[in-house]
């Protein structure tokens, strides 16, 4: 059953306060095709895993469905790998923490990322060197049109940074209620990410273990970004931008220290955090909402902000970053 006119405020990670027009939660299938059924052809509708990734910045309109779908399992497994099965309202940590508790490797890299497992995929959540899409097998959608459950591969889940088919060609269409994960019985670490390494080396840790590398995730990621619970946020706000080899040449003259990666031949990506931070936005404060003092690619909600002026202010990020760099940044967060 619907409720009606309900405040949103902790239902999203950046705290933003608007309210749905009409608002259920569903833990079973069964329940949320019964809600579907209740909705009116054009009702907007929008599913919220942790809401983790989105900026509300006006009152919803249509219906919000909070997804509660609970269960981690693992279904299969064999003397390598182990297929884990993990309901879509589940928190992401709690899927990270199952695969520790069972000696599982390949997700302990993507430690304390804020958000659910639907969600996981649906951008493909990535930290520290390791993306979802490297031991994605495959997931369960209702689509809504037909309210039938469809299963996606990695190949027809269409990953890209911090990207997926949900977020483009089938917005709107899915909801995604189940993700399973190939994880490793036998471990292969990915502790090249610079900041790994020396967090390892300072405890004194030379051969580390899953539980090690994820400990030592948590302490980099504690230290660098705000914990939702205490200021609201939405992680990265935006992404980092690819440029042509070219184009980073001639950056690289006028600005020597500038942070970014390799991606291949042709192609450079830029460390955004670096583009605004040099441009003087890290910190700033404006009233109750600003950008982060510790890195500048997430803003921040301080308390009561609207989310009209946090867009504002990612607005005026794009246009700075832009002249001052001719880069044009993209959001990386869902702006409803
Ligand atoms: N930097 C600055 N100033 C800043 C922030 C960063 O100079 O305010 C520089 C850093 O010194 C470093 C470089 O920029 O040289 C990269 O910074 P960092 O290692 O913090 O990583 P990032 O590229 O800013 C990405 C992801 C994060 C992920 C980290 C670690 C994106 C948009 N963000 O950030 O993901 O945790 O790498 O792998 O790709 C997220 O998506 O919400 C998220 C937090």
């Amino acid at each position: 059953m619907f409720q009606e006119n309900i405040s949103l405020k902790k239902l999203n990670t950046f705290g933003i306060d608007v309210n749905a027009k009409k608002f259920a939660e569903f833990d079973t299938l069964s329940s949320l095709k019964l809600l579907l059924d209740q909705c009116n052809a054009n009702d907007e509708l929008l599913v919220l895993g942790g809401g983790s990734n989105i900026l509300l910045t006006r009152d919803y309109q249509g219906v919000v469905l909070k997804n509660n779908l609970k269960g981690i399992e693992i279904i299969s497994e064999d003397e390598n790998y182990a297929f884990v099965k993990g309901a879509a309202g589940e928190v992401w940590h709690q899927f990270v923490l199952f695969a520790i508790e069972n000696n599982l490797g390949g997700i302990e890299n993507l430690s304390l990322i804020p958000g659910s497992v639907g969600a996981a995929p649906m951008q493909n959540i990535g930290a520290y060197g390791v993306e979802i899409k490297d031991v994605f097998h495959e997931l369960e959608a209702l689509e809504i049109a037909t309210q039938t459950v469809k299963k996606f591969d990695t190949k027809s889940c269409e990953f890209g940074y911090r990207e997926s088919v949900f977020k483009r060609d089938l917005k709107g269409k899915y909801i995604i209620i189940s993700m399973t994960l190939k994880l490793n019985k036998k471990h292969k670490l990915n502790t090249s990410y610079g900041a790994i390494e020396k967090e390892l080396s300072s405890k004194g840790i030379s051969s580390p273990n899953i539980k090690d590398v994820s400990d030592a995730v948590i302490a980099i990621r504690q230290s660098k970004l705000p914990d939702p619970e205490k200021i609201g946020n939405s992680g990265s706000f935006f992404k980092n931008p690819v440029i042509s080899t070219i184009q980073f040449e001639s950056l690289k003259e006028k600005y020597p220290t500038i942070a970014h990666y390799p991606v291949n031949e042709h192609e450079v990506k830029i460390a955004a955090g670096w583009l605004i931070d040099q441009a003087g936005w890290k910190g700033k404060t404006f009233d109750n909402y600003g950008v982060h003092k510790n890195q500048a690619l997430v803003l921040v909600n301080y308390g009561g902000a609207k989310g009209k002026d946090i867009f504002q202010l990612s607005q005026q990020i794009l246009d700075s970053v832009y002249e001052t760099y001719g880069i044009q940044l993209e959001r990386e967060v869902n702006i409803i």
